[in-house]
């Protein structure tokens, strides 16, 4: 096939070069050249004329109401992540660093689809037997599911053909021909992922496309595609350890905040109900600095432990290190304790971890990160059967926060004995009061007293 014109483009500033540059002469920049089809102007002047009549602008109340038709996956915890099951024709990128599972999911998907529709699987990276391999090991065989080990992308439309679902394994092993730089360029994969995005709204297909995680971004991150999909999760976990979390960080059908956790084994990964093996920790209530904190993950409510630890500073500035919790929103809730409970950690440096991994990024995990802290400075541990909630401010105060009545319930599933609330949010727990002990909390001071008396 000949090769179309291309040109390098500055992703920063625009600037073109007919050849590739480290550094971009206009804005200054190293790396940010990467090659593009030059599109002969005036022919697809033409083409456009031809083929779109122009639109016309009608009121709100007229426009035509278009429900999306979803299709479940046949693994709930990864529909509940894409607010519901799959939309048609939508492009879905799963991101994730290399070995943790992402054509183990996508295949179990895949197969799992194929029971009802046409699937295409786009092995790239590996080949027919290997992904054949799998999904023996998976226990999937299925006839509907088409495997096709090819690297060209340009060979993929006329495969398409009934398809009604697709995988690409991986968008950065595929290339296209008109582009001379190497698969995986910023370029290539630019080029590539809007290729497919061309074929997926002309004919409906549903994409599923997998992307590589690189630490430095040398190499064409899913970043650079993110603004081109309808939905980019990211699949993530450590490498050691077994459970997964499917997290959303797009979404134009549904909630980003959903996560769904999953466990990889032997026949694949399977999606986990009961968190509680991943978000607590075995010897909670033992040792002091942890308390529990019922945090909203989309649509739903997981108990989640808040481990601190403090230790006497050696050097100068003390230190102040925060997994899962916002650094500055650690600093804020020390700064608070200093000054409305006299807890002063100055001289100390400050640990904060939230247990498996999760992100607590919403404010009513303040009053556990605070009770955690008071914990770890009185040496005192807190009950394992305790949990707390609400956002903390600057005065001290604690206040109301959403989703209280979703949190209680779980810490009443849980088998929890006592929760402290903030004390706006009281009203809407008198269905609760008979099953678990709940404290109102107006201020800080009022909790650490409550727990530590
Ligand atoms: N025989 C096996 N038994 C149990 N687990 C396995 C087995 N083979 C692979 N795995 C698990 O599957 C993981 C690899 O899964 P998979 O190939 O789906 O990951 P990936 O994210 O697609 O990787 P890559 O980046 O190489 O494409 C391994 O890290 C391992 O945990
Ligand atoms: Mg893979």
């Amino acid at each position: 096939m000949a090769k179309s014109n291309t040109v390098f483009v500055c992703s920063e500033c625009g600037a073109t070069s007919p050849r590739w540059l480290g550094r971009c002469p206009s804005c200054g920049k190293f790396n940010t050249m990467a090659e593009e089809i030059v599109a002969p102007a005036a022919p697809a002047k033409a083409a456009k004329k031809a083929t779109y009549a122009p639109a016309q602008a009608k009121p709100l109340s007229q426009v035509q109401f278009t429900t999306y038709e979803r299709t479940p996956s046949g693994i709930s915890e990864f529909d509940n992540v894409v607010g519901g099951g799959i939309v048609k024709g939508s492009l879905i990128l799963l991101g994730g660093d290399p070995g943790i599972g992402k054509s183990t999911l996508l295949t179990q998907i895949a197969a799992n689809l194929s029971q009802g529709h046409r699937v295409l699987y786009f092995s790239a990276e590996e080949s027919c037997s290997q992904v054949k391999m799998r999904a023996e090991r998976l226990g999937l065989l299925s006839d509907n599911l088409l495997l096709l080990n090819e690297t060209c992308i340009d060979n993929i439309d006329a495969e398409l053909d009934g398809v009604e679902f697709c995988v690409i394994d991986s968008i950065q092993a595929v290339y296209t021909d008109d582009l001379s730089s190497s698969a995986g360029s910023v370029g290539q994969v630019r080029e590539c992922a809007s290729r497919i995005m061309r074929i997926a709204k002309s004919r409906g297909i549903t994409f599923f496309i997998i992307g590589h995680v690189t630490k430095e971004g040398a190499l064409a991150g899913p970043k650079v595609l993110e603004h081109i999909m309808d939905t980019v999760l990211y699949f993530e976990g450590e490498n050691q350890e077994n459970f997964r979390i499917l997290r959303s960080v797009k979404n134009r059908f549904g909630n980003v905040s959903e996560v769904g956790v999953f466990e990889m084994t032997d026949h694949g990964v399977i999606p986990v109900t009961d968190y509680s093996g991943i978000f607590l920790s075995e010897s909670r209530g033992e040792e002091s600095g942890a308390i529990v904190t019922p945090a909203r993950t989309g649509n739903r409510c997981m108990n989640v432990e808040v481990q601190t630890l403090i230790s006497k500073t050696s050097f100068g500035q003390p230190r102040r290190m925060p997994l899962g919790v916002d650094y500055n929103k650690l600093v804020l809730l020390l700064a608070v304790l200093e000054k409305r409970c006299g807890i002063n950690l100055g001289s100390f440096d400050v640990y904060v971890n939230v247990m498996g991994g999760i992100r607590l990024n919403e404010p009513s995990a303040d009053l556990a990160v605070c009770a955690a802290l008071a914990s770890s400075y009185y040496d005192r541990p807190i009950d394992k059967f305790t949990a707390a909630f609400g956002e903390v401010g600057l005065t001290g105060e604690v206040r109301a926060v959403s989703y209280a009545e979703k949190r209680v319930a779980e810490c009443v599933k849980m088998g929890f004995k006592k929760v402290l609330v903030p004390a706006k949010n009281m009203k809407s727990m008198t269905k609760y009061l008979d099953r678990i002990d709940v404290v109102p909390v107006l201020y800080v001071g009022t909790m650490i007293k409550n727990l530590f008396k």
